[in-house]
């Protein structure tokens, strides 16, 4: 039987991650908002297109919770995004409560879901999502690893004109402004990137990776990315409904600190093998000392915001 798969808002990235799954078609889609016509009219609109591009891909939108019922997977793309000058942690507080809400209207019709974030702050988000649940942590976790890594492959691949398909990276941490490139395990075709770029050039491209997400909002100035956040999520999915096993960066909770990197409790972008039961295993990578210190920094910020939630009135997190 084919899979359901329910995306929670139907914005920009909602829409395109519906896209993006249609032209697979091996899926089928609930495209759900609260915004009235607007899930059906996107909706009714992808689904016109199959017959151009021969997919039989399963559409539907709707303002209904009830028609997302027995979702495989869940992806809540649901929240505001930044605008200019905002960082992705000034929506913390109304995000919050929107994740809050739609986490619990979603499982409540599909108790066995996977579900994948994607609203920001990311990472602090799959907090709210697995507190919401019950669900296990392997269950819920987040896109932004592999969102990061291919801004940073896509810079990589422009400066040596090579291909992106030669391009092996990793950005590990949390999805804001000190995520970690980690220019130690970087190759190109084999090659270390330090030995094909200068240092000084090299610290330029990190730094356009971990501000790759603003430099998109400036642009657009409503609104944020969408196209290639929409492109990861639609990989984990894939990874997850044809049980892959890919060994990809995502948000994902350390608990008793999985993969050995010292961070307990808290979610954080790793490399970890998704596949049919979600996160299956979260992977050490071998970190320099300096790599090894962004990471730590990285998931300070996190906790920060983390912690913030349970300020919150009422609380947001126990
Ligand atoms: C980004 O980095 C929206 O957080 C997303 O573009």
């Amino acid at each position: 039987m084919r899979k359901k798969v329910t995306i929670a808002g139907a914005g920009q990235t909602g829409a395109t991650l519906a896209h993006w799954l249609a032209l697979r078609g091996d899926v089928d889609i609930v495209l759900f908002d609260i915004v009235d016509g607007l899930p059906q009219g996107k909706a009714l609109d992808l689904l016109e297109a199959m017959p151009v591009i021969g997919s039989d891909a399963k559409i539907v939108g709707t303002n209904s919770w009830e028609a997302t019922k027995d979702s495989d997977i869940v992806v809540i793309t649901s929240g505001l995004p930044r605008k200019p000058g905002m960082s992705r942690d000034d929506l913390l507080k109304v995000n919050a409560g929107i994740v809050r809400d739609v986490t619990r209207a979603a499982v409540a019709q599909s108790p066995n879901s996977i579900l994948i974030l994607l609203t920001n702050p990311l990472d602090a988000m799959c907090h709210i999502a697995l507190h919401e649940s019950g669900f296990p942590a392997e269950r819920v976790f987040g896109q932004a690893g592999i969102l990061d890594t291919a801004r940073f492959s896509s810079f990589l691949a422009a400066e040596l004109g090579a291909s992106v398909a030669d391009v092996n990276a990793y950005v590990l941490g949390g999805h804001g402004d000190d995520m970690v490139p980690l220019i130690g395990s970087t190759n190109v075709g084999g090659i270390p990137v330090s030995k094909l770029i200068p240092a000084a050039r090299l610290e330029e491209i990190v730094v356009r990776a971990r501000k790759g997400g603003a430099e998109i909002v400036n642009l657009l100035k409503t609104g944020s990315a969408f196209y290639a956040p929409s492109a990861a999520i639609a990989q984990m999915i894939d990874a997850v409904i044809n049980d892959r096993k890919r060994i990809l960066p995502c948000a994902v909770y350390t608990g008793d600190n999985a993969g050995g990197y010292g961070v307990s409790d808290l979610y954080l972008g790793l490399p970890a093998r998704l596949g049919a039961k979600g996160v299956e295993e979260i992977f050490h990578i071998d970190l320099t000392e300096s790599e090894n210190s962004d990471l730590q920094k990285s998931a300070g910020s996190v906790k920060e915001l983390v912690d913030a939630l349970k300020t919150f009135d009422p609380p947001m997190l126990p």
